[in-house]
């Protein structure tokens, strides 16, 4: 099968969340493409989070749909969807300050293998969770910090930690809400590289929400712009920044 004619991997049919009369997000039918890096931008308020929050089930949609690897995941619980394989960055609060960096992401691994017999069983599968960890933090750069533990870990890092738990949970989909937020900028390119190894290497498909142009522009294979809880257009970088429907959404912002 050709790329395009693959189905999406993660698709919303007029998914949207009321909140008493007031629509968050309203209407948004996207369609993601296996493997597919989707930039996700928009002003503050226009409804990103909201989104993101609908599509791993944190919040239930108030009307429409989400599918996901072929099946309606409208009403599955978050942890039903990282099953199938739709990760998430995990709260920093998630994250056990006083247990070491490896110790974390085996946690997390161990968390996503969820009781399974097998894991329990032997020696041999008790150290799945374990190698899962080891490689996530590989990936990301934390093999280095493994023993740290994770509150000493600098922000930069812990950011880093966030996407190597999402990664000990093999996701087939990756969200990341401003994954470079408060970040020291000289820190920013590294994460980007850590982001671009999951997606080329991980082979994961990448929905990221992002404010700085700069860097996203070299990134998404297409970009969707949020607006007032619509979905604006959704493009690719070069036709989006030359949009005047977007442009004017942004009141004389450049892009
Ligand atoms: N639970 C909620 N109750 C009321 N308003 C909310 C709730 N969640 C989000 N909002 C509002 O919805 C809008 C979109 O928020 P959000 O998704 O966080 O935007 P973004 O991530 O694009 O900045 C904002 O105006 C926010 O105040
Ligand atoms: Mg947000």
């Amino acid at each position: 099968m050709s790329e395009a004619e693959r189905p999406p991997v993660l698709r919303t049919a007029g998914l949207g969340l009321r909140i008493g009369a007031v629509p968050i997000v309203d209407d948004v039918s996207l369609a993601v493409r296996e493997g597919e890096f989707l930039v996700v931008i928009g002003p503050n308020g226009a409804g990103k989070t909201t989104l993101f929050n609908l599509l791993s089930g944190l919040t239930p949609a108030t009307s429409g749909s989400v599918t996901f690897a072929g099946r309606d995941v409208t009403r599955a619980a978050p942890y039903q969807r990282a099953r199938l394989g739709l990760g998430r960055t995990f709260q920093t609060s998630s994250i056990f300050a006083g247990l070491s960096t490896r110790e974390n992401a085996r946690i997390a691994a161990q968390a996503h293998l969820g009781g399974s017999a097998d894991v329990l069983r032997s020696a041999s599968a008790a150290r799945v969770p374990l190698e899962r960890a080891e490689a996530a933090l590989e990936t990301v750069g934390l093999a280095h910090r493994a023993e740290v533990p994770a509150g000493a870990l600098s922000h930069g890092e812990k950011r880093k930690l966030d996407l190597a738990l999402v990664l000990c949970t093999e996701p087939r989909v990756v969200l990341l809400d401003e994954p470079t937020a408060g970040m020291a900028v000289e820190d920013i390119p590294e994460l980007v590289a850590v982001i671009q190894r999951i997606h080329r290497d991980g082979h994961a498909t990448v929905l990221m929400v992002e404010h700085r142009m700069d860097l996203v522009m070299g990134l998404a294979d297409r970009m969707a712009v949020m607006h007032h809880g619509t979905l604006l257009a959704v493009d690719t970088p070069d036709r989006i920044v030359a949009n005047e429907t977007v442009q004017s959404a942004y009141l004389g912002d450049p892009l």
